[in-house]
């Protein structure tokens, strides 16, 4: 597995040093708050499972899958929900927190999706952000990394279901999926 790796861009102690930050942030702007995580399976699953540890307030944690890529390295644009969450959300803070953010198309449809069923606010936390592939507007509250516009895995991403175990953040060997 690890051959298949051209680099690692962020190391386990980075990304801990950084997720700890971010959750010392949430637990101060949602003091007081209803806060519902929202994670967006399956990519934000160690992103999600070590940010909460880090939120020191009563929160709820639910979980939605959508799919938008197939085995490709793009977005496709169309995004299907594979589940939903199982509460009613009316009311309630949601913090969608995301593994990646890369053309934006995939969240865009989420927020809209989840704004008409009248939650009190939407917010995005994501992990990792490729500002070049963007194509339409996203506003994030709370970001770990900015990266470059290339392929990768580790930390919960994928490529073709694999390489999610992966304890870091890198780079995959572009032979693998060109
Ligand atoms: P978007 O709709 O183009 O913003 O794509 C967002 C989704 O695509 C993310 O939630 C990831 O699942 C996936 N994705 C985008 N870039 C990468 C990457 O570099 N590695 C793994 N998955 C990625
Ligand atoms: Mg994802």
């Amino acid at each position: 597995m690890e051959n298949d790796i051209k680099e690692v861009l962020i190391d386990e102690e980075t990304l801990q040093s950084k997720i700890k930050e971010i959750g010392t942030q949430i637990t101060k702007d949602y003091e007081g708050k209803d806060l519902l995580i929202v994670c967006v399976l399956k990519g934000a699953v160690m992103f999600v499972s070590d940010l909460i540890k880090q939120v020191k307030l009563p929160l709820e944690i639910d979980f939605m899958a959508v799919s938008s890529y197939g085995s490709s390295t793009k977005s496709s644009g169309v995004v299907r929900i594979l589940k939903d969450l199982d509460k009613d959300i009316k009311g309630k803070d949601l913090l969608i927190v995301e593994d990646i953010i890369d053309s934006g198309l995939t969240l865009a449809y989420l927020i809209d999706y989840l704004k008409s069923r009248e939650p009190n606010s939407v917010e995005i936390c994501t992990l990792l952000d490729k500002k070049d592939g963007r194509k339409t507007d996203i506003e994030v509250k709370y970001l770990g990394f900015s990266i470059p516009d290339e392929f990768v895995i580790g930390y919960g991403l994928d490529y073709a279901e694999k390489y999610r175990n992966i304890p870091y953040i890198s780079i995959l060997k572009e032979e693998i999926y060109k």
